[in-house]
């Protein structure tokens, strides 16, 4: 195989977006387009990537930074997809092989395709292939018009004729071209269309003149190659790519009740039987392993939990670890840096955030526990508080395996309660507790024998 280099369009304004973020960075599915589309340029191991940018190319520069082997070309003003490409010609001058052009704005385009694109441009011996679909809804995109079975141009919706609007074989922008003759060729499109532009779909009538052979590869879904211009096509698109991840999760032995409703990102791993409600989304590079069972309503982002786990509804859980056969909520909220032990329990309206709550350890009703280390078969009584935060600095509390805390407790940190000791309910601990002791501070009851019925008679005196 020849060399491959890769070239991605991403300088257009995005006017249809109505935005004042680049398109390009809009997620769909929770990842920016763009970076769905340098993934599968990067299946295709590419000699050179050139990402081809100019309105808010600071934007998309420093969203990409730290990105190995990636190259950006800029273009200023923003002349159409023609002069677009031509802006990588001295970045890939002296290169040979083929160039790969792909859309930033086209980002549910499959490595399998990208595959076959190269390999049917090179079995066919063509200069230029361009990647098509026959469509239902053509309306926006260039059609690709024929002669006798062969394409011999591309026209713009808005040059098109009647006839010509007609046709239902759509545009992907997605090309392979072989490299020598393409930049020369280039040079020759000129602007005479409705948007005065420099069309890179030109090319296809240029290299026709100049006896190039030309190509079209028909995609069996088209799904794959829709284009992203406006919000209501972001949805579209963020849609199918969520059928796909759910259709794939299913496939591999996940129970998704209703997929309409269920958003899972990308980057999600799922294990085998483990049963998603409605109405869950899992975000981000959450890890959720096998038999667990995630109710419905909750949201879920860059967390792992370990096999059968159990969610009830409504919890919200970011950046926590959750280990075997724990449960959480209803109504629970793990906060990042949290770390729920094997069979632990955390249950309604409870908050963690830095805390690590030790194996078969409970906190079941209504309590915050912040920065605290919690060792194991711990009970945190109902109302619990940890008071971590004296206004400036955050202080750690750390409860000791086997003890117990008492309802409606604060411990006030740097606090700490010993091994197998016991809180007395209600109690404001402001020193540690030794293990095995019971620490108790509240006030002590008093008892005033006879005071009800003492209020009772001065009150009718006072009425007479
Ligand atoms: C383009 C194609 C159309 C095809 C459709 C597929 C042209 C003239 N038209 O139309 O045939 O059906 O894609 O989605 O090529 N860009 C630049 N610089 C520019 C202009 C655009 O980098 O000066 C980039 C855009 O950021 C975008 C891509 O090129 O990523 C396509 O541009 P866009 O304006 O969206 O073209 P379409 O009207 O969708
Ligand atoms: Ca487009």
């Amino acid at each position: 195989m020849p060399d491959t280099h890769v070239v991605i369009l991403a300088a257009g304004q995005g006017t249809r977006m109505k935005s004042s973020l680049p398109k390009v960075l809009h997620p769909v599915a929770g990842v920016p387009m763009v970076e769905h589309v340098l993934r599968v340029a990067g299946s295709v191991r590419p000699s050179t990537i050139t990402l081809v940018v100019g309105h808010q190319a600071e934007a998309i520069r420093a969203a990409l930074v730290g990105r190995q082997g990636l190259q950006f070309a800029l273009q200023v003003p923003q002349l159409g997809t023609a002069h677009a490409l031509q802006q990588a010609e001295r970045l890939l001058a002296g290169r040979t092989g083929t160039l790969v052009l792909l859309s930033a704005d086209v980002p549910l385009l499959s490595a399998a395709a990208l595959r076959l694109l190269l390999e049917t441009h090179h079995a066919a011996g063509a200069a230029a292939t361009v990647v098509t679909a026959v469509v239902e809804r053509p309306y926006g995109y260039g059609r690709i018009i024929r002669t006798g079975g062969r394409i011999v141009r591309i026209v713009e919706e808005r040059d098109a004729s009647p006839a010509e609007r007609r046709v239902r074989e759509i545009n992907s922008g997605i090309y392979a071209f072989d490299l020598p003759p393409l930049f020369d060729a280039l040079r020759s499109i000129a602007t005479r269309n409705a948007q005065g532009e420099y069309y890179l779909t030109d090319l296809i009538a240029v290299y026709r003149r100049r006896k190039l052979p030309v190509d079209a590869l028909i995609v069996d879904d088209p799904r794959e190659i829709r284009g992203v211009n406006s919000r209501s096509e972001l949805a579209e698109v963020s849609t199918i790519m969520r059928q796909k991840k759910n259709e794939e999760l299913m496939a591999s032995g996940v129970t998704i009740v209703d997929p309409a409703t269920t958003y899972i990102d990308p980057d999600v791993e799922v294990g085998a039987d483990t049963v998603i409600h409605p109405g869950v989304v899992i975000q981000g590079h959450s890890k959720i392993g096998s038999a667990c069972e995630i109710h419905a309503y909750v949201r879920i982002a860059d967390s792992e939990l370990a096999d059968r786990v159990t969610i009830l509804n409504f919890c919200l859980i970011i950046g926590a670890r959750v280990a075997d056969g724990a449960a959480i909520g209803p109504f629970a909220h793990l906060r990042p840096a949290t770390e729920i032990g094997q069979g632990a329990k955390i249950g309604n309206f409870v908050e963690l955030k830095k805390t690590t709550l030790g194996a078969g350890s409970k906190a079941n009703h209504l309590s915050y526990l912040g920065n605290a280390t919690i060792g194991a078969n711990v009970n945190v009584g109902a109302g619990t508080i940890t008071c971590n935060y004296d206004g400036e600095k955050k202080h750690e509390t750390v409860i000791e395996d086997g003890a117990f805390i008492g309802s409606d407790t604060q411990l006030i940190a740097p606090v700490r309660v010993g091994k197998g000791a016991y809180v007395g309910a209600g109690s404001s601990i402001t020193e540690d507790v030794p293990p095995g002791a019971l620490g108790i501070a509240r006030g002590r009851q008093i008892n005033v024998e006879g005071w009800a019925e003492r209020r009772k008679s001065t009150a009718a005196k006072t009425k007479t």
